[in-house]
């Protein structure tokens, strides 16, 4: 959801800072602006896209070293010209930018209307920033220090950005629960919600912590906490290319990601998967070993596809490991009085590792003594901070906003975790094991076939375009991919799908079924597949429009389809990184067909971190 970024340094601000937000639009956004300083402090902002503010800034006066810039996903305000950023205090000499939600805000914003403030836009972030302002002139005191006590009295998210007439060459942020990206470049530094929009000027990063306040000049970075103690940055070395975040000759950033699951997989698999010794290495969990042998319960808390992951982990930890295993809509967990005991295992799932309900989530289950394991794409994110410990997915920025190549490798993580369990736990054997392990290490290599033969699967969403309404089936390890399957089409398509448990058909959805409704059957070879062809034959025996998912030579189930897509044999544990393929091509080319915004749908924000 939305972004910030920031420049300060020996350039001009403006041409560095609107194609910073360009590298971010991808997070989805309804407004934008930016705030420059030079001898004057200006603000241009905008509802609507990037290009729409570069219109309004032309023939106007851009100069300025200093900047800063804002896309904004609206959580207290509709989307408009006044409630865009980067808002101006009262006195004019505070911009500032926000992404989070100041959830004290109605209270903040009584006390300065009390002392005679007229707010002009409906946002808590202009409340935010002149109670900085006020506790600043009330106190007479700098304006760092004013942003320390008031953050202290904020309760919420935020990462914010100030620039002050009185300090042209300084921008102050400050972050808790969202992102906060410093690049350091030579008498120069990049601020960002993630590194994309520095990529290009600097690999040496900064990741802002919880609690912690940047003092930014061109020359120099400060970094403190809350208590004004001083801290060493941490620089990472990135290594990410900014052509890992361009479409790379694909006509989107989604069929980009799909194709590169082959590569995903396996970087996500390198160094950890040694089929030859029968052994996994997941250096991130290994200090919890002894903790994951004891537990006797998981629970696993996320969102959307990652949601999807954990469901289909759930099936893979109780064969594996005989352990109890629990699978939790984050927004959902984090609002009950779960029973968490100290010592329970939480994996906590996501591919931006930003999400506002599994962070609190986990939040919560940490304060109640859990130990967390993050399974989560970016490096750095919040949610791998809070985590005790973890194993990134390693699957490289994933920009389209359909998750794709993030839920592969979470599956790839996810189970390596479980065979690693299962090993420490004496739940498998060994024999069993390196078979697994074996069938581990071809996945790429039989995703990358699937990959080579799209023709088919372009044909059918053709085909199956204009259908008004989608059921996707599947039994076992191929129920979460039927669920994932049809969240994949409605995000892209804008077309109604529903995944449902194949057997649940005759409990109510079979009376969906007619000559107009396709129904997508994942029905590859594995021991439920007799039980599925049957649940295709109640299909075609109503007219239904069988699509499957089949596995290469299986004539029976074939002739129970009317379109069917073909995937390589793989153990019924491991099909669903392969499963998940065809589903997600069908789901891009009827979007493109219908000539949908693939990569950035409506409504949908690729990162949602608010509630
Ligand atoms: C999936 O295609 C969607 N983009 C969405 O459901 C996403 O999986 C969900 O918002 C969770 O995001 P996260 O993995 O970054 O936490
Ligand atoms: N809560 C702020 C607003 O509504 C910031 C939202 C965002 O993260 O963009 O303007």
């Amino acid at each position: 959801m939305c972004g910030i970024v920031g420049y300060t340094g020996l350039r001009d601000a403006y041409p560095i800072v609107i194609k910073g937000l360009k590298r971010l639009e991808y997070r989805g956004y309804d407004s934008t602006g930016v705030a420059l300083m030079s001898d004057t402090l200006r603000v241009y902002k905008k509802m609507g896209k990037v290009a729409s503010l570069e219109e309004i800034t032309l023939g106007k006066e851009l100069g300025g070293n200093t900047g800063i810039g804002h896309t904004r996903w609206a959580t207290h305000g509709e989307p408009s010209d006044r409630n865009a950023h980067p808002h101006l205090s009262a006195s004019g000499k505070l911009a500032m930018i926000h992404n989070g939600i100041i959830e004290n805000y109605g209270q903040l914003k009584q006390e300065l209307i009390n002392k005679g403030y007229q707010l002009k836009s409906d946002t808590d972030t202009e409340v935010l920033l002149n109670f900085i302002e006020e506790i600043k002139n009330n106190n007479a005191c700098s304006l760092e220090e004013a942003i320390r006590i008031a953050l202290k009295r904020v309760t919420g998210t935020y990462v914010i950005l100030l620039i002050d007439s009185e300090m042209p060459d300084t921008i102050i942020a400050a972050r808790k629960g969202s992102p906060l990206v410093i690049g350091i470049g030579k008498g120069e530094h990049f601020l960002g919600s993630d590194a994309s929009p520095m990529l290009e000027y600097t690999k040496e990063v900064v990741y802002v912590n919880d609690y912690e306040l940047a003092i930014v000049k061109p020359q120099e970075l400060i970094l403190k906490n809350l208590g004004n103690e001083r801290l060493t940055p941490y620089v990472q070395k990135l290594d990410i290319e900014l052509a890992a975040i361009e479409k790379g000759g694909y006509e989107h950033f989604m069929l980009k990601e799909i194709f590169e699951q082959p590569k995903t997989i396996f970087d996500c698999l390198r160094g950890r998967l040694h089929a030859d010794t029968g052994t996994i290495t997941l250096s991130g969990i290994e200090q919890y070993s002894k903790a994951l042998q004891k537990a006797n319960r998981i629970v696993m808390i996320a969102c959307g596809t990652s949601w999807h992951a954990g469901l289909t982990a759930e099936y893979i930890f109780e064969e594996c490991c005989r352990l109890n295993v629990e699978v939790e809509y984050a927004s959902e967990f984090r609002y009950r009085n779960p029973v968490i005991h100290p010592g329970d295992i939480i994996l906590a799932i996501s591919q931006s590792g930003e999400t506002a309900d599994t962070l609190v989530a986990i939040e919560n289950a940490k304060a109640k003594g859990a130990i967390i394991l993050g399974v989560v794409n970016v490096v750095g994110s919040s949610i791998a901070r809070m985590s005790h410990a973890g194993a990134y997915t390693h699957a490289g920025p994933e920009i389209g906003v359909a998750s794709t190549k993030a839920f592969t490798a979470q599956l790839a993580v996810l189970t390596m975790i479980a065979f690693k369990i299962g090993q420490l736990r004496n739940t498998i054997s060994q024999e069993r094991l390196s078979a697994l392990l074996h069938e581990l290490e071809a996945i790429p290599a039989k995703v990358e076939k699937i990959l080579s033969y799209v023709e088919p699967i372009k044909k059918i969403a053709k085909q199956y375009a204009q259908a008004r309404d989608f059921l996707y089936l599947g039994r076992g390890y191929n129920f979460p991919v039927a669920l994932e399957g049809a969240l994949k089409l409605k995000e892209i398509s804008y077309i109604h799908a529903e995944g449902y448990p194949a057997a649940e058909m005759k409990h109510g959805p079979i009376a969906l079924v007619d000559e107009q409704l396709p129904v997508v059957v994942v029905a590859t070879r594995d021991s439920y597949h007799e039980k599925v062809l049957s649940n295709m034959q109640e299909i075609k025996a109503r007219k239904g429009r069988v699509i499957g998912i089949i596995t290469e030579e299986d004539t029976a189930a074939l002739e129970l389809c009317e379109a069917a897509l073909h995937v390589p044999a793989a153990d019924e544990m491991l099909a669903p990184m392969l499963n998940v393929i065809p589903l997600q091509l069908l789901a891009y080319y009827i979007g493109v067909e219908k000539g949908c915004d693939v990569d950035k749908p409506r409504n949908l924000a690729k990162s949602v971190t608010v509630e």
